[in-house]
């Protein structure tokens, strides 16, 4: 099995369900640049993140979808966005717990509609304490985002266990999901990450996880996911880490949809540096 092309998706899915996959994923290279910011629902304050409006402001432009809470949406989003939203609906469990698995789902189908959101997304922890509940949680989201017309990413989750990113473990969590009916995954980029796609028929994103030596790695990771079969990129802390956010965004979408080599998009990030820097909104 391979990523299909979320167009490819669509003979098998509803149109709204279709037409919302479609918004966040470029019509040109079928690729998405996704934005998260929904750490603050386990982590609180995340280092710059502690501002959400300040950090996503700048940001929001260029990103193919913005990844968040419903919080945060309705307070530091302007309304008048075109940027899809991926909102996520689980949590209950912050860092101050030793076992992050013990989500529910925190936000009905019908606030999501009501926000006019683009899909929603819930962690999914197999191998975890609470793996059956995830996952019977993503089953019964699937149901009802099939009614809504509503997308569902599953996102496979690794709490504190960062060990857990190899590719046995990952292809067994992404296919897990897509057999329970995910439109989407979101997975870790890894070692032999060609076996995790492979196994997975839905499209796959790539999170970036904890901040990395330097913003190059992030941009290794991001080309190596997407020549492997990675249809986009969820990231967060890699961007919004960096001292160069709007850059390393702009450098990530060359790789994402234009297939840029690592050279070329850190020669995009170095002559975004350069540029003079515009007043960030507060
Ligand atoms: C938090 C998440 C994040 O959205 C995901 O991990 C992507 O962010 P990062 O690139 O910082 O890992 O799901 O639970």
């Amino acid at each position: 099995m391979r990523a299909l092309d979320p167009s490819e998706n669509e003979v098998a899915m509803d149109w709204g369900l279709a037409n919302r996959m479609a918004r966040m994923f470029s019509p040109g290279s079928q690729n998405s640049v996704m934005l998260a910011v929904d750490h603050g629902y386990f982590m609180g304050p995340t280092r710059r993140l502690e501002n959400p409006r300040a950090t996503i402001a700048p940001l929001l432009p260029h990103a193919d979808a913005l990844a968040l809470t419903r919080g945060i949406l309705r307070t530091c989003v302007p309304p008048s966005t075109r940027t899809p939203i991926v909102l996520r609906v689980s949590g209950g469990v912050t860092v101050l717990q030793e076992d992050l698995s013990d989500e529910d789902i925190t936000v009905s189908i019908e606030d999501a509609v009501r926000l006019n959101v683009s899909a929603v997304a819930l962690s999914v922890f197999v191998g975890s304490p609470h793996e059956h509940s995830s996952l019977v949680h993503l089953s019964e989201l699937v149901d009802q985002g099939e009614g809504a017309g509503m997308p569902v990413l599953a996102i496979t989750a690794v709490g504190k266990e960062l060990e857990k990113r190899d590719a046995r473990y990952l292809a067994l969590a992404c296919r897990v999901s897509a057999e329970l009916g995910a439109h989407m995954v979101k997975t870790y980029y890894c070692d032999d990450f060609e076996k995790v796609v492979e196994g997975c028929p839905v499209p796959i994103v790539v999170a970036g996880g904890p901040r990395l030596d330097s913003d190059q790695a992030a941009l290794e990771l991001a080309h190596n996911a997407i020549a492997l079969g990675a249809k986009g990129i969820d990231m967060g802390r890699n961007i919004w880490q960096s001292d160069y956010p709007v850059a390393m965004l702009k450098a990530l979408r060359s790789i994402v949809h234009e297939q840029a080599t690592v050279g070329e998009a850190m020669d995009i990030l170095n002559e975004e540096k350069a540029r003079p820097p515009r007043a960030t909104v507060a």
